[in-house]
């Protein structure tokens, strides 16, 4: 949903909120000088890297790099856009959200939407209502009670009970006024296929609302009480209900998959809510339909791995095995955790104990070793041809590891295994990987470690963008000596690029507009810039360094390249090689002198 928002509403919200305040209200933080820090909220910690620079509006993480403004802090902390932050904070604020117009298709698709979500929430407290307060719901409660569910579980997941009854929920509902097209669309209620009126889909079902990552109501499973069938009955698909896209239990999960660093995937409802229940909070699962692309983005926003844990079954297997191939497709870490007694989830924290399942969440297998496993499982090693059809399946395996070491560690694994000499394996690899050519899915690497390392040049870089945050005036001086599109980092040239754009049309380069227009990388890599502590050295003096310093990186690039075209020119026999290299001598000349230059 789009609201329109002003600059001058962005603009009062902005200075009237407290970045401090804002920031405590969640998590601790201690004043330091200048600056407050605490533990981060985004990942697990226990010394604090998390700072925050109140007179300039920023904070950042030194371990996991998160970092913005105010708005950037509520919509990470709230799990909601940064548009979305801007006008929940305005709201906290009490400052009026601006008025707009919309066209009437766009006012009536909103008002369409806001009815059914209401529609929602209303057949959510009707269901948890009759379990929790009727004498329908008693079945229900007997149930989640048998399964270990108490009462504070119940209220925590919402869950409820639809009455073993034909129209409770129609007639309720009715009664309120909600439109029957409205019903029908959401398939709460469905049209008698004989005679006149609706009927109630869920019935004597317990039902567990399914929320988006905002905890809204978008649907409904709705499970047997007894050996019935279908076992679990779903909504239909709806606009807001979509099961590629959604997860369950990720309202309640994200934080703490954030701070745990992953998320662990289970199969069915009733495992989240039994895992959750037990004290590991960062559990979803998917709707009951194959993993998808769109949920492993949606979980790779809060964490960079991903554990499956999926019934020890025959049908879990495979279905992990393909959920690792789609998850191949991003650069996500990907675990696997394997329950060791044929159990899903659920049962196996019901009889073992939640420890006992943490363990085994911390022996997740890689992708590797659950491949090599998966491949066991289902073959007969005992005789020579068996054990090179599994060798055969295992290569492309092996072949797919882009680390060497790793790799040798694994082709002497699968020798002892198949009893098949190192040397052999290594030969059909090298086979192998000159016929495929290789495109390295098993290269997983965590956000921080892909971050160029921070060299010299990049902390140069960022000292700059700091000084030009503090005086705008700077960036024309900078970019006479350095240009902008020469900076080696893309994100400084991002930054630097949309500074300069701020800046030259005359406008407050802090403008927010300029800052939301970032990638989040760039986001980061400003706060890191405004929050990062100088040191006590005379700003004209590091300014000066480090615009030496990235003018030198500048000249030596130009001067391989017309050194290069001075000797290209020169191959040709072109007489135009003397220009180049005069050129490039002179850039040589200013290299040379740099040394005691000061801009
Ligand atoms: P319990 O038997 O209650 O413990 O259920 P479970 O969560 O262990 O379910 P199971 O492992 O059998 O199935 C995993 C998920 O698949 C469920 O949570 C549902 O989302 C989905 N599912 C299972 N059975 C059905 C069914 O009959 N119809 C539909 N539409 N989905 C189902
Ligand atoms: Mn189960």
């Amino acid at each position: 949903m789009t609201t329109w928002l002003t600059d001058e509403f962005v603009d009062r919200v902005r200075s009237e909120s407290d970045l401090v305040s804002v920031i405590s209200t969640y998590v601790p933080i201690k004043r330091k000088g200048k600056q407050f820090w605490g533990c981060c909220p985004f990942h697990n910690e226990k010394t604090p890297s998390f700072a925050v620079t109140p007179d300039k509006g920023f904070f950042y993480c030194f371990g996991c790099h998160a970092g913005g403004d105010v708005f950037k802090f509520i919509s990470m902390i709230e799990n909601i856009s940064y548009r979305e932050a801007i006008i929940f904070q305005g709201e906290k604020l009490n400052i009026p959200l601006p008025e707009r117009t919309r066209s009437p298709e766009e006012a009536a698709r909103e008002e369409k939407l806001k009815r059914l979500r209401e529609a929602h929430e209303l057949a959510g407290k009707f269901f948890h209502n009759c379990l929790t307060l009727t004498k329908y719901g008693a079945a229900g409660l007997a149930y989640f009670h048998s399964r270990g569910i108490n009462d504070n579980i119940i209220e925590e997941f919402n869950l409820g009970f639809a009455p073993d009854a034909w129209d409770k929920l129609t007639t309720a509902f009715a009664k309120r006024g909600i439109d029957t097209g409205l019903l029908l669309e959401s398939g709460l209620v469905l049209k008698r296929q004989k005679g006149q009126g609706e009927y109630d889909r869920f019935r004597n079902r317990v039902m567990i609302p399914i929320t988006d990552e905002r905890g809204r109501i978008c649907g409904f499973g709705g499970r047997v009480i007894d050996n019935g069938s279908p076992k679990y009955l779903n909504s239909p698909e709806t606009v807001l209900f979509n099961k590629r896209k959604l997860l369950f239990g990720l309202d309640k999960a994200h934080r703490a998959i954030g701070q745990e660093g992953f998320s662990l995937v289970v199969e069915g409802y009733m495992d989240v809510i039994s895992v959750s229940a037990a004290g590991v909070k960062n559990v979803v699962a998917s709707l009951g339909t194959a993993f998808t692309m769109d949920q492993c983005k949606k979980l790779l926003r809060y964490a960079p791995a991903i554990y499956f844990c999926y019934d020890s079954d025959n049908a879990g297997q495979e279905a992990i095995a393909r959920a690792i191939d789609i998850a191949a497709g991003t650069n996500a870490i990907i675990k696997v955790v394997q329950l060791p007694d044929g159990k899903d989830p659920d049962e196996y924290i019901r009889r073992h104990g939640v420890d006992a399942f943490r363990q085994v969440v911390k022996g997740a297998l890689s992708v590797v070793d659950f491949r090599l496993k998966h491949i066991m499982a289902h073959s007969d090693v005992s005789g020579l041809e068996g054990r090179l059809r599994v060798l055969a399946e295992m290569l492309p395996v092996l072949a797919s590891i882009r680390n060497t070491v790793e790799r040798s560690a694994y082709v002497s694994k699968v020798s002892q295994l198949l009893s098949v000499s190192e040397n052999d394996i290594l030969a059909e690899l090298g086979k192998k990987s000159r016929r495929v050519s290789d495109k390295s899915t098993s290269v997983r690497t965590m956000r921080s470690v892909v971050r160029q390392v921070d060299d010299a040049g990049r902390r140069a870089g960022r000292t700059v963008i700091r000084m030009v945050w503090d005086e705008p005036a700077l960036l024309e001086h900078f970019s006479s000596l350095v240009p902008i599109g020469s900076l080696p980092d893309p994100i400084h040239r991002q930054i630097l690029t949309a500074l300069m754009e701020k800046y030259r049309e005359g406008e407050a380069i802090r403008d927010i507009t300029g800052l939301a227009h970032l990638g989040d990388e760039a986001v980061e890599e400003l706060s890191r810039a405004i929050v990062e502590d100088l040191g006590e050295e005379d700003r004209s003096l590091l300014y000066e360094a480090c615009v030496r310093q990235l003018r030198r990186n500048y000249l030596v690039s130009q001067y391989e390249v017309h050194s290069r075209n001075a000797e290209e020119l020169y191959r040709q026999g072109d007489a135009k090689y003397l220009e180049e290299l005069a050129i490039s001598q002179k850039i040589k000349k200013e290299m040379d002198e740099l040394q005691g230059v000061n801009y």
